[in-house]
């Protein structure tokens, strides 16, 4: 059994190993700790933490993946909606579409008995309105949001506030392997704008037979990459788990148009490995691990990787 997490697991990740150790299912245990975690205000970039779009509207993005089955759910630009991946779950085991989005998702969340939450926290429209007040005109103000948005997304837009999500991954009891991720997106992104979280293949993907992978940070480029995907498919292919992730780096930083940003991909492999490498982060990445024989989840430091255009 193995359970990795991004650093943002924290309010969730000793239940999910708790109920790993207690043999469930490994998407039972992930999704348990991963509602825990879109339940804490103090995790700023996902469920009631998150930071509203452009409009000072919340988003989510989820999604799950079970590796026994390649079964997956999704809910993207969902609004009013804590938990989300447990929304993407339900798309998942009652829809036969793989994806909702918008109000799409929100009505099929009505239809499951999943309440509206008005999920923006005072704290967040506030700083969501200053940096409206400091970024447009008088004119603009007066106007907004009946002006054109699009050249906002160059200067209001903020990466750098988030560029996380939670992301969950593990090998449960029986050897399948299941995937979840949730986030807010990017603070002050353009309406309806997906990231990775949603996207199986970018953000995450599980294949109990070989592995399963799950990206934070810059959606933009593993979406063009298919990040997650790749790092499964060089398991396929005979790669070593860490050849198949720095094959999935080598191909993001081959990109050289774009939006570019920092990139964390976790993995595992079907031997019971795992890793985590960062790719243009400037600061050092942490990361919880617990294995079978391990008493808690531990913090570690993910693996910085270095290719010849990071040089
Ligand atoms: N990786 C999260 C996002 O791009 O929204």
């Amino acid at each position: 059994m193995i359970l990795l997490a991004n650093s943002e697991a924290w309010p969730g990740i000793s239940e999910s190993a708790d109920l790993l150790k207690s043999r469930s299912a490994g998407l039972d245990a992930i999704l348990a700790g991963i509602a825990h975690v879109e339940r804490e205000t103090k995790v700023r970039s996902v469920g009631y933490g998150g930071w509203p779009n452009m409009l000072g509207r919340m988003e989510f993005d989820a999604g799950v993946m079970d590796g026994a089955t390649r079964g997956v759910g999704s809910v993207g630009a969902v609004p009013e909606t804590v938990p989300v991946a447990a929304l993407a779950r339900a798309v998942m085991e009652r829809l036969p579409h793989v994806t909702l989005t918008g109000e799409g998702a929100r009505r099929f969340a009505d239809e499951i008995g999943l309440p509206r939450e008005e999920a923006l926290l005072e704290d967040s429209r506030r700083v969501w309105r200053e940096r409206l007040e400091k970024e447009l005109s008088r004119e603009e103000l007066a106007a907004f949001p009946d002006i054109p948005l699009a050249p906002l997304s160059r200067t209001i837009t903020d990466p750098e506030r988030v560029r996380d999500t939670t992301v969950f991954l593990c090998r449960d009891a029986k050897d399948q392997m299941a995937a979840a991720t949730s986030t807010s997106g990017w603070a002050w992104k353009y309406p309806g704008r997906l990231g990775d979280s949603p996207i199986a293949g970018a953000g995450f993907y599980a294949d109990s037979r070989y592995g399963a992978a799950a990206c934070t940070h810059t959606g933009e480029m593993t979406i063009r990459c298919a990040t997650s995907r790749t790092v499964v498919l060089a398991i396929k292919l005979g790669f070593t788990l860490v050849d198949a992730v720095d094959l999935a780096v080598e191909e993001l930083a081959e990109l050289d148009t774009g939006f570019l940003g920092p990139v964390v991909i976790h993995a595992i492999d079907a031997g019971g490995n795992h890793e985590v490498t960062s790719f243009r982060c400037q600061d050092a990445i942490t990361y919880w691990l617990w294995k079978e024989g391990m008493a808690e989840p531990e913090l570690r430091t993910a693996r910085p990787a270095h290719t010849q255009r990071e040089n």
